[in-house]
């Protein structure tokens, strides 16, 4: 099959790789964000299709007139990625998208609704700390006033990031007249465990999202001197860290849940100074919501009062059910497989609009690492599976 799946991946691969890790760096509202803001705009243009930019940033690709002829059928994911992140993870959802509309003009195909492509802005929150963040604004799950004052690692918020983007943030507000265009959203997305290498299929139909969330905790001690101060004489909050990373797991284990403290900030970071304060990060999930918050009451309480703070929490997610039967029934009784992931599919979900997801195999389950990968042969079954969704409904 040719498809221009290969040509839109290969423009794609180079923004925002580190040539050390090979792994990607794109975070919202950064250089590698508009370039990969422009590449979508490209796309668009090189296929015709009406670009917007909603009050939310998220961009959309109309091929057809959604406010005349809608609510049209939506594909599409995100661009951005974790530190480190893979090149599937957000982009195969995108290119697929693009190859999909591709695929179905060389057909000769014209859809009776229109059909939008979308790029969700800031789907990990790897900058700003809340992900799905441009899903999240658009659909008024997350308040403006609340994102605009997100703080990166560096102390710049993300009004100030949005404003040196061009972005007008005085604008920024929750965007019912884009979502009302959305009549049905379906994101294809590479699989980050490995359910359909165990089944042996190539692509599944996403049946919902385990409940998920992020909290912060904050440590805090006396800096000194590494050589000077008996250790007696020491507060150390790295200790305080290292303890509740222990206990996180442990918790984890007895609630039957996920738990993961991936990112830690240590003040001041010097390697001969016992530090001032320390910062750790838990993300929790898993199938049921009251053992997720069981464990994280539980991590709570093993903690100083008053050190965890919630940064983001999304109940359990399903997807719409007889669009997920409809799309496992069309495409030769694909599995329905739940994701721990989460998803601009969820949060469009939650706020109503049909939605379910797609995914293509991944071998080795790796996901948020440079090692990520599905097959060429995979993608393309998925571009023809995306391809055969949106032919049925649109
Ligand atoms: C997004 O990828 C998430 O589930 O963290
Ligand atoms: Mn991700
Ligand atoms: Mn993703």
């Amino acid at each position: 099959m040719t498809s221009s799946f290969d040509s839109l991946w290969a423009e794609l691969a180079p923004v925002g790789r580190d040539p050390g890790t090979g792994g990607y760096r794109r975070f919202a509202w950064t250089r590698e964000d508009a370039a990969l803001r422009e590449w979508f705009a490209g796309a668009a243009a090189a296929r015709g299709l009406d670009l917007t930019t909603d009050r939310a940033g998220n961009q959309w690709a109309w091929w057809g007139d959604p406010d005349a002829d809608g609510p049209g059928v939506v594909v599409g994911s995100h661009l951005d990625s974790v530190p480190d992140g893979g090149a599937f993870d957000g982009p195969l959802g995108v290119i697929s998208a693009f190859a999909a509309l591709d695929a179905l003009r060389a057909a000769g195909y014209s859809p009776a609704r229109p059909l939008g492509v979308v790029n969700f802005g800031d789907e990990e929150g790897a900058r700003f700390g809340i992900a799905c963040a441009g899903s999240r604004l658009l659909t008024g799950a997350l308040a403006p006033s609340l994102a605009l004052a997100l703080r990166d690692g560096s102390g710049v918020t993300m009004g100030e990031a949005m404003d040196r983007a061009g972005i007008d943030t005085a604008g920024v507000a929750g965007d019912r007249e884009t979502l009302r265009r959305v009549g049905v959203f379906v994101e294809l997305h590479i699989e980050q465990g490995i359910g359909l290498a165990d089944l042996g299929r190539p692509v599944a139909v996403g049946s919902g999202i385990w409940p998920h969330g992020r909290w912060r905790f904050t440590l805090d001690g006396e800096a000194n001197h590494a050589g000077t101060t008996r250790l007696a004489d020491r507060h150390d909050p790295m200790l305080g860290l290292a303890a509740a990373i222990m206990c996180a797991r442990e918790l984890a284990g007895r609630n039957g849940v996920l738990a993961t403290c991936g990112k830690v900030v240590v003040e001041p970071n010097g390697v001969n100074a016992i530090p001032s304060r320390v910062t750790g990060w838990l993300d929790a999930r898993g199938a049921d919501p009251r053992s997720v918050r069981a464990m994280v009451g539980e991590f709570a309480a093993a903690l100083p009062t008053g050190s965890l703070a919630q940064e983001s929490w999304t109940d359990a997610t399903p997807f719409d059910s007889y669009l997920v039967s409809r799309l496992a029934a069309l495409l030769e009784g694909a599995p329905e497989l739940p994701t721990g992931a989460g998803h601009d599919a969820g949060i469009l979900a939650n706020a109503g609009v049909p939605a379910a997801m797609l995914f293509v195999r991944n071998p080795t389950g790796v996901s948020h690492s440079p090692a990520e990968h599905a097959s060429r042969d995979d993608c393309l079954r998925g571009v023809a599976a995306l391809t055969a969704v949106i032919r049925d409904l649109a």
